[in-house]
Order: structure tokens, then sequence, then C-alpha cells
């Protein structure tokens, strides 16, 4: 028989409401509902190739190999590939990200969304958008949601089947910017995916999950009317409701770095004299400052001058995941 292949690239995303805590921790089912944004500048491209003549899955990540933890999610994953189409080969997977590796920008929603492609073409499946987005999830929750184009929402869902993502619009809506300033390029100590089971042990928690589908709306209606102040508000408020979540979960998350945090007052500062400019912060120090495509030059040269910003990556609204 014949070696299948699959070659994909999709890009990470940024969430403007974030998927924090799970109903499923296995099929990664959120406790809410979240809405992102694919950042084209940035992608990781994933080649998967199965093959009678190997005896076990192996993963090159960046040109080195991973074993242990890393390569079982992706094993993980390709089972239930295997499973979908029937065969019992194993696989090469050999993927690359056009990042610098430890930047501190989270890789796996580009990653497991490239993988889930990749993997499910080369098994000879054709699996559409919605198959696509549940089969990443299983992966990494946020992945989901770098399979649809442009601005994306995750619905919930109560099941496998009924969580997935959709493109609420496409890149060209709305030329946003994320303009990233990278304040460490450490290895998080803590990854999301030892974050997301402790989400509930914080007694803010219920009530985030509780206020989504509100926050949901106005992000969603804020991206369609192209409304940037309202989407600022809504996004810096869902953005500490993460991190409240967060400093107040046993054990307790602590992501953020002095620098982060004079970075939150800043963007606040700037916004206020005219700037369009938000924050949202992840599992980690940097911070997504989002901004108008007019607005970017600005934000770009005001964050450098920050002390402890080590550089800043930009990105506008990017599309799909895609075969290559
Ligand atoms: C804070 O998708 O990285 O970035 O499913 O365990 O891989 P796993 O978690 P992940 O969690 C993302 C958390 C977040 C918010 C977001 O992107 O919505």
């Amino acid at each position: 028989m014949k070696n299948k292949k699959g070659f994909a690239l999709a890009h990470p995303n940024i969430a403007f409401i974030k998927y924090w805590g799970n109903t499923d921790d296995v099929l990664r089912l959120p406790s809410n509902g979240s809405i992102s944004m694919n950042l084209d500048n940035l992608n990781s491209t994933t080649s998967v190739e199965f093959s009678v003549d190997l005896n076990k899955d192996s993963l090159k990540l960046n040109g080195h190999v991973v074993e242990g933890q890393g390569l079982k999610r992706v094993s993980d994953m390709l089972s239930i590939v295997r499973n979908l189409a029937e065969i019992n080969l194993h696989a090469e997977v050999v993927s690359n990200n056009n990042f610098p590796t430890g930047s501190g920008i989270a890789s796996s929603a580009s990653a497991f969304a490239a993988l889930a492609l990749a993997s499910s073409t080369a098994a000879g499946l054709k699996l559409n958008e919605a198959e696509l987005s549940r089969l990443a999830r299983t992966g990494s929750g946020s992945a989901s949601r770098s399979i649809p184009s442009g601005f994306v929402e995750w619905t919930k869902g109560e099941d496998h089947e009924s969580s997935y993502s959709k493109s609420i619009l496409a890149p060209h809506h709305w030329k946003l910017v994320d303009n990233i300033a990278i304040v460490s390029k450490e290895h998080k100590k803590t990854g999301s995916s030892s974050g997301h089971p402790i989400a509930k042990t914080s007694p803010i928690q219920a009530g985030r999950v509780a206020d989504a589908p509100r926050r949901l709306d106005l992000c969603r209606n804020a991206i369609i009317k192209k409304d940037f102040s309202a989407l600022a508000k809504i996004a810096e408020i869902d953005s500490n409701l993460l991190h409240s979540v967060m400093l107040t979960s046993t054990p307790q998350l602590i992501y953020w770095q002095p620098a982060t945090i004079d970075i939150m007052r800043n963007v606040q500062e700037w916004r206020a004299s005219g700037v369009e400019a938000f924050y949202t912060i992840d599992a980690g120090p940097n911070v997504h400052v989002i901004s108008t495509e007019g607005s970017s030059e600005k934000v770009v040269s005001l964050l450098k001058e920050i002390d402890g910003v080590q550089e800043v990556i930009t990105s506008t609204a990017g599309g799909a995941a895609r075969l290559l």
C-alpha cells in the first residue's frame, strides 16, 4: 500500500471572549462559548505521513524530536483519525511554527488545527469544517477556533456533536491588528491544560460562566458593527474576568509580570487620549494590544518605550486552516 500524506497550515488565534474551564476535560467541551480572531502573520505548518514502515508515531517540532506527553497528545488525535478512517498505520508528524519557539505565543491552537487537517487528509477522510473543528478541539480547545476563517465563534454546545466553531465574518471585514508585546519568552510553568481543570475551584468562575452569553452578544455585535470602543470595553472586562478566576483558583495562577500590568495601565491611558487600542491577555505574561490599522504604528512605538517589552509582533486577521 502507498504511503498516505497530508500537509496543512493553520493560524493561531487571539480570543476576545476567552475559553477557560471545561464541562468535559477529555473531549474539551468548554464551560462557556468564546470568540476570537485568527492571526494572519503567524502560522503552524504540519505534515503527516501514514506508513506501513512505521511501528510507532513520531513527532518533530521545529526540528526537535518530541516524546512523552507532547507525542501522546498528537498520537491521541491520530488514533481518532485512524478509527474514523479504519486504518491501522502509524504516522510521522513534522510541524514547524513561523514564530520563534518559546516566544511565549501559544502554538497549541495552530498546531492542533493544522494536525487535524493534515492527518485527516492523509488518512483519506474528507471532513467538512464543523467536523475538522470538532476534531481540532479534542487536541486543544482553542484549536477548534483556528479551523474557520477570520472572526470566529466557538459555540459551547453540550456534547461532541454540538461543540464546534464557525466564522462570524471574513478577515477583510475589519482590519484590526494584534500588536503582541513580548514581555517574557520563558516557557510558562502551568499550561492551559492544567489550568482548565482548576477553574471551578475559583468562586468567580460560576459568575464568569453565567455572564458569558451576555459578553458573547456584546462582542459579536461589536465585531459585526465594527464598533471599536464597544469591543475594547467588553474584551478588556473578559480578560480581567479570566485573570480574576486564575488568581482565585486553588492553586492560584499568576501569569502577569510587572511589565504586563504596566502595559494594561498604559493602554487604558492611550485609549482615553484617542488611540484606538485595548489589551487582552492569555495564560502568560505577554499582552495582545488590539488596535485599528491606523493606530498600530503608534501602538508599536509606544509599547517599545515600556520597560520590559522585548519585542512587538504584529498581525492582522487571518484566514481558515488550509491544505498546502
Ligand atoms: C487563556 O486551548 O490552550 O488562551 O485545550 O488545554 O490546549 P487546551 O487549552 P487552550 O486554552 C486557551 C486558553 C486561553 C483563552 C482562549 O484562547 O480562549
